[in-house]
This record gives C-alpha cells, sequence and structure tokens, in this order.
C-alpha cells in the first residue's frame, strides 16, 4: 500500500517532465520568432533533456513491473511577454520539480522503499546543477534592457556559453 503511494508520485513526477519538455518546446518556438538563435537552442536542448528525465521513470517503472500512465491533457501557459519573463517560468518549474523529487525521496525513506530512493539520487543531483544554470542566467539577464538589441548582445555573447 506505501509503496502504490509512492509509485503514484513518481508517476506523476514522469507527467511533471513530459509537461516540462513541451512546455521548454513553447519556450524554444518563442526566442526563435524574436531571433534568439543562442535561446532557441537551449531550450530545445532542454525540451530534449525532459524527455530523457521522463523516460527514465518510465523504463524505472516498468522495470519493477509498473504500467506508466501518461497524462495527455497537458495544458501549458504560454503567455511570455520577456526573454526575463521565459527564463523566470523555466526556473519556477523547475523549482517545483525540485519540491517533487524531494517529497517522493521524504516519502520512499519514511517507508523504507531503498529501491526508489536510490532511483531519485541521480534527479537530487541533477535538480541542483538545473536550478543553478537557470540562476546564473537570471541574475545575468537582469542587468540587460528588455530592447531588442540589448537581448541579441545577451542571446549571442551570454547565452552561448550553455548550448
Ligand atoms: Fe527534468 Fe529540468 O528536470
Amino acid at each position: 500500500m506505501f509503496e502504490n503511494k509512492i509509485i503514484k508520485n513518481l508517476n506523476n513526477q514522469l507527467n511533471l517532465e513530459y509537461f516540462t519538455s513541451k512546455l521548454y518546446l513553447e519556450m524554444s518556438f518563442w526566442c526563435d520568432i524574436k531571433n534568439l538563435k543562442n535561446a532557441n537552442i537551449f531550450f530545445q536542448n532542454s525540451s530534449n533533456d525532459e524527455l530523457k528525465h521522463m523516460n527514465k521513470i518510465f523504463k524505472f517503472l516498468c522495470d519493477i513491473n509498473v504500467l506508466p500512465i501518461i497524462n495527455s491533457n497537458i495544458s501549458l501557459n504560454i503567455n511570455f511577454n520577456s526573454l526575463l519573463n521565459v527564463f523566470k517560468k523555466a526556473y519556477i518549474n523547475e523549482k517545483k520539480i525540485t519540491r517533487n523529487i524531494n517529497y517522493i525521496s521524504n516519502i520512499s525513506l519514511k517507508y523504507k522503499n531503498y529501491k526508489i530512493f536510490h532511483f531519485l539520487k541521480w534527479y537530487i543531483l541533477k535538480q541542483i546543477k538545473e536550478e543553478k544554470i537557470l540562476k546564473t542566467i537570471i541574475d545575468n539577464l537582469i542587468f540587460f534592457n528588455n530592447n531588442q538589441k540589448d537581448i541579441l548582445i545577451f542571446d549571442n555573447l551570454f547565452l552561448s556559453k550553455y548550448i
């Protein structure tokens, strides 16, 4: 029974990774329309990474004989108004992922489900890196004015380091 609760949350995490992949793909389209070449590549790469994160959970659930359930009713809030706003939304989303991973890790430990806890360690460390990158980009982007010329310079000079 306890394992069912943990697995249900792990399946939710799988869907959050799926949602995140779609969100980052939308962000990459927005960047493309704004001619932000490197930001476009950054979010395309991020979208592909999120699919890998989803597939990793998918494979794990299958390995423990659980059928994963994909939520196909995903709706995105794609109301972006600036590159800073896009990165802030990505950062907020990653913080949510971290909270979920920590929650599942907690209940795994509480109910002594060490195989799931061990599986989640990779995600715990990955979240540190992903949050750090987004926070660094936001902290630097904040100093650029929100005009097209400055944002293009930021895209060319700064974001090239992260793709
Ligand atoms: Fe799958 Fe960005 O965490």
